[in-house]
């Protein structure tokens, strides 16, 4: 990503009260996003997804930059029932800093 990661620490305050990442993250209410980069969609075992995301996973999406960007601008637009309950990051300049933050917890 192009984004000032020290600037997604403070986007991700949007994510927090459903997602960890980092050392120790578990999941919650929505899964932990460490390795997002990479990760197919919906593939954390012992998180229970919603059947949209599970059959995405399924038929191939894997969550790269393009995905991922455009999940977080408008989830129900990629994935139409998704269970994540979030009305998406207008400001792409907040989406491209929130997925340089996360960038640094996937080896991808
Ligand atoms: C799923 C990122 C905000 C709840 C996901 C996934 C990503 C993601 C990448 C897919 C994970 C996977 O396939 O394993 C983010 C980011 C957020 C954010 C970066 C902030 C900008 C939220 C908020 C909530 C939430 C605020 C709760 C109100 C969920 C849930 C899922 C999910 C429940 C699973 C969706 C499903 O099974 O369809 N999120 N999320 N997320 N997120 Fe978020």
């Amino acid at each position: 990503p192009i984004g000032d990661a020290e600037a997604g620490a403070e986007v991700f305050d949007y994510c927090v009260g459903c997602h960890e990442v980092g050392a120790g993250a578990e999941n919650g209410i929505g899964p932990h996003l460490n390795g997002i980069f990479g990760r197919t969609a919906g593939s954390i075992e012992n998180y229970k997804y919603s059947k949209g995301l599970t059959r995405e996973g399924k038929l191939g999406m894997v969550w790269d930059l393009e995905h991922l960007d455009a999940y977080l601008t408008n989830p129900k637009a990629l994935v139409s029932d998704t269970r994540m309950s979030f009305d998406g990051l207008d400001d792409k300049t907040e989406r491209d800093d929130v997925l340089a933050y996360l960038r640094q917890f996937s080896d991808n």
